[in-house]
């Protein structure tokens, strides 16, 4: 797996026209010379739509959210199973909005995470400490727990064929970045925690065309996650061509 990531989260936004248009400019004016994987993560019910329309180009698609079971009676839910049909790679599991807003625990987080393994989806797991939590020095110890928690009741090779994404609650949507600086002291200390240097970590919250660069080229931050940014597609081709660094 090419080590260096660019991936857009829409969340819940766009409709069939602007997500149309959004992909059409982005496979248009797609880089030749791409020395990192792309892919975007689309609302569930947008996701045929995207399959179809990136077909046969560079961009790859994920999901935003998948449920632990390939089916049964859990209304509203959409399982690997079916993100399968429709070409998906990679899948989101423990974004802040899900574990604040939805509630899910780091134990759901972990079960969603093994189950997108098994469903041969790659799991973009993301961690990150509140504001508060920074504050009283919490950072480290609140991502080892979110971390170790996928760790339970699995084998040695748990981090392997999965991505990282290393998100603070206070960065994503304030307009608030890490500083390089601070983003690459919880990388290098994830790194050493999962102990695989192969595993890639992506950095998100707030992540810009001016900002990427000096984000991305640090040694331990494998690309970034992006939500705001990657609704815009000079934006989100401005983040991409920060790569090859
Ligand atoms: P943001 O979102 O880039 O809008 O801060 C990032 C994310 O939530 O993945």
């Amino acid at each position: 797996m090419n080590n260096k990531f660019v991936i857009g989260n829409w969340k819940m936004h766009g409709d069939v026209a602007t997500i149309t248009n959004l992909i059409q400019e982005l496979i248009n004016n797609f880089p030749t010379n791409l020395s990192c994987t792309c892919a975007v993560l689309p609302p569930s019910i947008y996701i045929p739509k995207v399959s179809e329309l990136i077909k046969n180009s560079e961009l790859h698609l994920g999901a935003q959210n998948l449920y632990p079971q390939d089916d049964g009676a859990f209304t509203g839910e959409i399982s690997g199973k079916m993100l399968n049909e429709f070409a998906c790679k990679y899948v989101l599991v423990g974004h802040s909005e899900r574990r604040h807003i939805l509630h899910e625990s780091d134990n759901f987080v972990a079960q969603k995470f093994h189950y997108a393994k098994m469903s041969n989806l790659i799991p973009i797991l993301c961690v990150g400490e509140t504001l508060t939590e920074r504050e009283k020095g919490l950072t480290t110890e609140v991502i080892t727990r979110q971390l170790i928690s996928v760790t339970e009741k699995a084998n040695n090779n748990v981090f392997e064929n999965c991505i990282i994404a290393y998100e603070p609650v206070w960065a994503i949507g304030t307009g608030k970045t890490a500083t390089p600086d601070q983003a690459q002291e919880v990388h290098s200390f994830i790194k050493k925690l999962i102990n695989n240097q192969t595993t890639p970590i992506l950095y998100g919250g707030s992540v810009n065309a001016e900002n990427a660069h000096d984000l991305f080229k640090k040694p331990d931050i494998d690309g970034g996650l992006i939500g705001g940014a990657s609704l815009d597609p000079v934006k989100f081709l401005k983040i991409i061509k920060t790569y090859p660094i």
